[in-house]
């Protein structure tokens, strides 16, 4: 496994740990973070000696979003044509169990990496949300897709359209968390349970998953792919521009409905 820049990578007997690590911009998943979660969960998956990968972030912040300053003068043709965030369906082809270990900012593209593995654990400070309308577009990474099918439309509906953030009793209310934790026990939690399924038999856990996921894996096949071009075609409105050059100029946006 290469050495990664955006990750801390560590292995605890049977278990996997990946700690996402751009403290600068609290854990804000660019490309490189995106590449490099993929390589790693794709070389644990292989590995044997791994039967469950914990994915964590910080204390402040498990990630704040897709990088907005990544994106800010991406046109229209320019994620379309690099099929932009397409790399994460390789994180989502996991075979293996994966727990997110979420405290703090789950936003964005942070909430949606979280919805990709297969059981949240939160730290009462997690605050999930999708955000994405606030700075002109909508989610891209599965969240119009995923969140809705944890949470039901109406509650989904309003956060999407809102933008508001859900605390972690909201979130363990409405089902898209599996147990909240205070602070300084969630890691060590999610490791426990992370030992637990690494000790079953592997490919009893991986067929469990499989399985699980075709409940409703083909129409969310279909919807992560027109939510993908929704995704894209946003890059040719001015607010999107509007939207993210306000968060960076930390001002707020002025939307012209264009
Ligand atoms: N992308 C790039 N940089 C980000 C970022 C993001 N998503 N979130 C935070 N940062 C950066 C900030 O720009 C800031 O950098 P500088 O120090 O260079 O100014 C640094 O991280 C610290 O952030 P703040 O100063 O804003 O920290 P705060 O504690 O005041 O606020 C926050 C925290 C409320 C999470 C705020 O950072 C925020 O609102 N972030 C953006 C959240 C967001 O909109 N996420 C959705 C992104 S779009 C997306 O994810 C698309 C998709 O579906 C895949």
């Amino acid at each position: 496994l290469n050495q990664a820049e955006t990750l801390l990578i560590e292995t605890r007997g049977r278990v996997a740990l990946i700690t996402l690590n751009r403290p600068g911009a609290l854990n804000a998943l660019n490309r490189q973070a995106m590449q490099e979660l993929a390589e790693a969960t794709r070389h644990f998956d292989r590995d044997p000696n791994i039967g469950c990968i914990v994915i964590t972030g910080s204390e402040k912040a498990f990630a704040a979003g897709a990088d907005i300053k990544e994106m800010q003068h991406q046109s229209f043709m320019d994620v379309y044509l690099a099929d932009w965030f397409s790399g994460w369906e390789e994180l989502t082809r996991t075979r293996k169990p994966m727990i997110a270990a979420v405290s703090g900012y789950a936003l964005g593209g942070g909430c949606e990496l979280a919805m990709m593995c297969d059981i949240i654990y939160a730290s009462e400070t997690a605050k999930f949300g999708q955000p994405e309308i606030k700075l002109g577009v909508i989610p891209g990474m599965g969240g119009t897709q995923r969140l809705t099918l944890a949470i039901g439309k109406s509650k989904a509906m309003e956060m999407f359209l809102t933008g508001r953030v859900m605390d972690a009793a909201e979130a363990e209310r409405s089902g898209l968390v599996a147990k909240v934790f205070p602070v300084d026990r969630l890691l060590e939690e999610a490791l426990k349970t992370a030992e637990t399924i690494a000790a079953m038999s592997m490919p009893a856990t991986m067929m469990m998953k499989e399985a699980v996921n075709r409940s409703f894996e083909v129409c969310l096949a279909e919807g992560i792919r027109f939510e993908r071009r929704a995704f894209h075609s946003i890059f040719a409105t001015q607010d999107k521009a509007e939207g993210m050059s306000a968060f960076v100029e930390k001002r707020t946006p002025n939307f012209s409905n264009s």
